[in-house]
């Protein structure tokens, strides 16, 4: 068995948790390495759904470690309901094989207040359609060098300095630019206090787990959150989310060195969708994209937020394939395509009088764009109870056929429902 790296190749939502949830079983350790609670993974076992945001999407399996590395920024109040829903069901979340790294940066109060301020000064076309989880301010903390990390929870006179010099300028932001309230440094604080105290028995030295992890024989099976365009150098900038969600980031993200990164694995839903504002070259607005939303449940997993539907980008997905170097794609919610006569892959943009293959890297570049597409032929069967490839209609083999051929990467796996039972290897 080899490392792997689950990244996501289109704008978030490709089923990334549950081919996670699958593949943890043969690994040692699963390790978030970016983003935050703005990610929502979900998993289906026998039926039942379970919903994470924070916790590495191998927590199911029982005996198996579950980190969350440097690169992440973590809620404490969202990670705590997380372990407590989690130990209802009757889950072991004990720190003994869940840990936090103590570099992670921590979302407060205050950064979900300047994310809400922040988008509802945007204008109606500008709006980026946060998650409104403190995101994007969190990181923004990193960045300035003014930001509270996990660590600083278990140093209780640190952690009140550190909320009354951050306070000092976003209260001139709140009062003087967006016209809300001032907030009181001592109420933040002493509203953090009981969360910081249950949270640090999970504080711990990520990095040093990996090797650890590592050394005792076992895999580590790194878990990307967000999607390749959303990444904030590659993605459709500024709608994008914060973090660096490429696959190269799982080394620095967790602290392991890039040569642990042997299995890299592309997550690509059958069609495209995306959560939020921003340019979108293959949206359907039309009955076959209601089709693809209803037939697909595609409600965000986080926000609840209708999700916005459309055909395969292959330009998007040749980008990702070029950014992260995935070994093998996994191609998810091909049984939502059943039923449509014939589908769409878009192969090329017109753009600017010509023809380009690659996205534009103008500002909003992508708003400008006209899809070249290809037609292939559907097929009607439910393919639900499909376990093989040659048990799949010749149609929908020859749309994987299609995807490997333009993307140049062999589909490994194939996901043909929401259960954990419904995937099989190529
Ligand atoms: P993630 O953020 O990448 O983990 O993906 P989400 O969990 O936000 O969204 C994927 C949705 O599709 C979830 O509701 C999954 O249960 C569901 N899903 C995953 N794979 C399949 C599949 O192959 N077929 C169908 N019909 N649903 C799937
Ligand atoms: P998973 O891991 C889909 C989108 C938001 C918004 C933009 C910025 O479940 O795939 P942010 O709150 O991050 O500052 O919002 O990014 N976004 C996602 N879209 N799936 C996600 O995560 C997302 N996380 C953020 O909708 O457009
Ligand atoms: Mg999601």
């Amino acid at each position: 068995m080899s490392n792997i790296v689950v990244f996501g190749s289109q704008w978030g939502d490709e089923g990334k948790g549950k081919i996670v949830d699958m593949l943890a079983a043969d690994s040692a350790a699963i390790v978030r390495f970016q983003g935050g609670n703005n990610a929502g993974h979900t998993l289906v076992v026998g039926g039942e759904k379970c919903i994470l945001h924070l916790i590495p999407s191998g927590i199911l399996h029982p005996g198996k470690i579950c980190l969350i590395g440097n690169g992440v920024v973590l809620d404490p109040e969202v990670f705590l309901r997380e372990i407590d829903t989690l130990a209802a069901k009757g889950l072991d979340v004990s720190p003994a094989r869940l840990m936090v790294s103590k570099k992670a940066h921590v979302i407060v109060s205050y950064h979900r207040a300047l994310d809400s301020a922040r988008e509802g000064s945007r204008s109606s076309g500008a709006k980026i359609g946060t998650t409104g989880r403190g995101i994007g301010p969190c990181y923004e903390d990193k960045m300035h060098r003014c930001g509270i990390r996990a660590a600083d929870l278990a140093d209780p006179e640190l952690l009140r300095e550190k909320i009354k010099s951050a306070l000092e300028e976003k209260n001139v932001l709140f009062s003087k630019l967006y016209g809300c309230e001032p907030m009181d440094p001592e109420q933040v604080f002493q509203e953090l206090l009981p969360f910081a105290e249950r949270l640090r028995p999970y504080l711990g030295d990520v990095s040093t787990a990996i090797e650890q992890a590592v050394a005792g024989g076992g895999t580590v099976l790194f878990e990307g959150a967000q999607g390749t365009h959303l990444d904030i150098d590659h993605g459709t900038y500024p709608f994008v989310t914060s973090s660096t969600t490429v696959s190269g980031n799982a080394a620095s993200g967790s602290g392991c060195s890039p040569r642990m990164l042997e299995r890299i694995i592309a997550i690509v839903k059958a069609y495209t969708t995306r959560v939020g504002g921003g340019p979108f070259a293959t949206e359907l607005l039309d009955a076959t994209g209601d089709y693809l939303q209803e037939k697909g449940g595609e409600f965000g997993a986080t926000t609840g937020r209708r999700r916005r539907c459309g055909w395969l980008d292959m330009v998007v997905l040749r980008e990702s394939v070029r950014l992260n170097g995935p070994t093998e794609l996994a191609v998810t919610k091909l049984d939502v395509l059943s039923g449509l006569p014939e589908l769409k892959i878009c192969v090329e943009y017109e753009y600017r009088g010509g023809r380009i293959s690659h996205p534009p890297q103008e500002q909003n570049g992508m708003a400008y764009v006209t899809p070249v597409y290809e037609t292939m032929p559907g097929w009607t069967e439910d393919i639900t109870g499909v376990t093989s490839f040659s048990g799949l209609p010749k149609a929908a083999q020859a749309y994987l056929e299609r995807m490997e051929a333009l993307s140049g990467v062999p589909v490994g796996l194939v996901s043909v429902g929401p259960d954990r039972s419904q995937t099989f290897h190529r």
